[in-house]
């Protein structure tokens, strides 16, 4: 977790300082119990409390949904911080001084690009909207605005603007304010002449800026006055404008996001002004793409309900489908408004349908739903075949979702569609491994309880609560012998912080592994077993002898298989042979099961 302005110790610090109850209250109300406080998991829904904090370690878990770890992580999986966010948060809240990491002379040059870059946007925005709201060469942008009904408090909040339709109105400004015309061709405002001179990129447009959450202005869109081709023009990509990243309204709509807990997502710059003008303030476009990964991201910083408003012909519904996995995937609630034919946002909502929307809204289909009354559609559901796909689909989709009350849930509403026992569906989950997009995504799930072997899960555990023990489990070498990779990876990272500070602090091992171990070593962390100091190397001694002579027949019937093989390999020769075969082997056998044992 190596981040450029917080070293390790500042890291450690902000732990030692910051109280994980304190945060942690400040979104579920907890109480004490034994040496715990407990509480209702923030992370699922649940009616009785299965969340647990332990200020003494500085931990939480949830036996619900397995969700665990430290007040970063807390913060981390409220969805409203990255680790830098929620490291400056408590920072700022416990009092500790964050220095600045001085930029290399390369990130200062690039950090006073991008300074003049946003300067040059600015300086075109202000143009652009100059023209509109004050010179008489605004006039069609004042026009075209008035008559698609797009109120002057909308003008104002989007700070819109117009283009002339000249080739050089914005060349001239530029060149007039002194602004190096290269760079306006990096934004995207100007492009180059053949010959040589420069020549506006927007014209005869209304100009929407593009704003990021600092209200800093990164880009353009420009519709053009009339008919005519293209109906929308977009800046070029450049370092301050991905489109595949920016929402279009979000810098007004974020505030009405998070206060509502939603937030609506339409296709469109004037669908966003028309909704923000009727009062949808939290609602927020996508410009000409799809919705990607990072704009859920972005917006899960602020509501994990998303609403889709979609064209219901067969492109729509597509890509409303096509943000179901990824909304899944980032655990965000996703639901689809459909409006009639023919009909977007802005035509909808000004022909009167104020009403018809908000019902709609009220009424919008989760997006799983919608998804399997899709398959259920494009499928016939009283074949058996059509059954099949629709149980492979809907499966795949399922599988998509991290947290297992939801997926239980929903393969309980597809096996009732289908008409299916839920097993059969539990079954091709289990011999369909997980379809994951995302590098890592794997080992993020959780073995299934009955994998791990128990005797290597009380080594571990005693590790967790004994670390006094652990010179004893590195000098045996148990790890190596481990059964279950997951324990001896967890294993391995409790000796290694430990070797490495002659203590274990469990918040540091927490930093150090891989979601699927973080949740298992919380849980071993609340659940203290109490054993007396001699009984506990006991206990251990006894694991160790388990897990060796566990491993050891495993050794041996693997050696049996191989005899075996080699017997079937050579069935071709005489009988003689084979016997002869078989005893040498019998010898090998033994003298290789001698050796791999081990002394006790
Ligand atoms: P639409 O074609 O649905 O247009 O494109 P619209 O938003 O309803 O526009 P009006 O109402 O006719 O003015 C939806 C969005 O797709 C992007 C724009 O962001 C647009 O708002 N788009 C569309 C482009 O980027 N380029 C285009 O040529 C067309
Ligand atoms: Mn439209």
């Amino acid at each position: 977790m190596a981040n450029d302005f917080l070293s390790e110790e500042k890291i450690s610090e902000i732990r030692d300082r910051a109280s994980i109850l304190e945060v942690v209250s400040d979104y579920v109300s907890l109480k004490k119990t034994g040496r715990n406080y407990k509480g209702l998991c923030p992370f699922h829904s649940e009616k009785t409390p299965s969340f647990m904090v332990n200020e003494e370690k500085q931990i939480f878990h949830c036996f619900g949904c397995g969700e665990g770890g430290d007040v970063f992580a807390f913060l981390m999986k409220t969805g409203h911080f990255s680790f830098p966010e929620a490291a400056k948060e408590l920072a700022k809240r416990y009092g500790i001084n964050l220095p600045r990491r001085e930029p290399s002379p390369l990130q200062k040059k690039e950090m006073a690009k991008k300074e003049v870059l946003f300067r040059i946007n600015q300086m075109a925005s202000e143009y652009f909207n100059d023209l509109l709201t004050r010179k008489g060469e605004g006039e069609p942008g004042r026009k075209y605005l008035s008559q698609r009904s797009v109120s002057e408090q909308m003008v104002k909040e989007h700070r819109l603007g117009y283009s002339p339709d000249r080739w050089d109105g914005l060349v001239q400004h530029l060149t007039e304010k002194k602004v190096p015309l290269d760079l306006a061709w990096e934004l995207g405002l100007i492009l180059p002449k053949k010959k040589e001179g420069w020549y506006d990129a927007f014209r005869k447009r209304i100009i929407f800026p593009i704003f990021d959450l600092h209200q800093r202005v990164v880009g353009f869109g420009g519709r053009l006055i009339g008919e005519g081709q293209p109906k929308y023009i977009n800046s070029s990509e450049s370092s301050l404008y991905h489109k595949g990243e920016v929402l279009y309204g979000l810098q007004a709509a974020k505030r009405h996001a998070s206060e509502k807990d939603g937030v609506i997502i339409v296709e469109g710059y004037f669908d966003l002004l028309t909704l923000h003008q009727y009062g949808w303030k939290h609602s927020v476009a996508t410009l000409g793409t799809a919705l990607t990964t990072q704009h859920i991201r972005t917006l899960r910083r602020y509501t994990k309900n998303v609403i889709t408003v979609f064209d219901p012909d067969p492109a729509g519904i597509q890509a409303t489908l096509r943000t179901l996995p990824l909304l899944l995937e980032e655990e965000v609630t996703g639901k689809a408004v459909l409006l009639p034919k023919g009909e977007d946002p802005d035509t909808f909502l000004k022909k009167g349908n104020l009403k018809g929307f908000e019902e709609r809204l009220a009424k919008a289909i989760p997006l799983i739903d919608f998804f399997f009354e899709w398959l259920m559609k494009t499928h016939d559901p009283k074949s058996v075949d059509g059954k099949v796909s629709i149980a492979k689909e809907g499966i795949a989709m399922i599988q998509r979702i991290p947290e297992k009350i939801r997926k239980d849930f929903y393969v309980r509403a597809l096996a009732e569609r289908l008409d299916l026992k839920e097993s059969v569906l539990y079954e091709m989950i289990k011999s369909t491994p997980a379809e994951r997009t995302r590098p890592g995504e794997g080992l993020k799930k959780r073995p299934p309880e009955e994998s791990l072997p128990k005797s290597e899960e009380i080594v571990v555990r005693l590790m967790v609560h004994h670390p006094e023990l652990i010179p004893t489990i590195s000098g045996e070498g148990i790890l190596d012998e481990f059964e279950s990779p997951f324990l001896k990876r967890l294993g391995r990272e409790l000796e290694g912080i430990f070797q490495k500070k002659g203590k274990l602090n469990l918040t540091e091992a927490l930093g150090g592994v891989d979601e699927g171990l973080k949740e298992r070593l919380c849980e071993y962390a609340f659940q203290e077993n109490g054993v007396e100091g001699d009984q506990r190397e006991r206990i251990l001694k006894d694991c160790i002898e388990k897990i060796r002579r566990r491993r050891s027949k495993k050794d041996e019937s693997d050696l049996l298989r191989k005899i075996k093989e080699a017997e079937r390999q050579k069935k071709g020769g005489g009988l003689e042979a084979l016997l002869m075969e078989r005893q040498e082997m019998a010898k090998r056998e033994k003298g290789l099961l001698k050796g791999g044992f081990r002394k006790d």
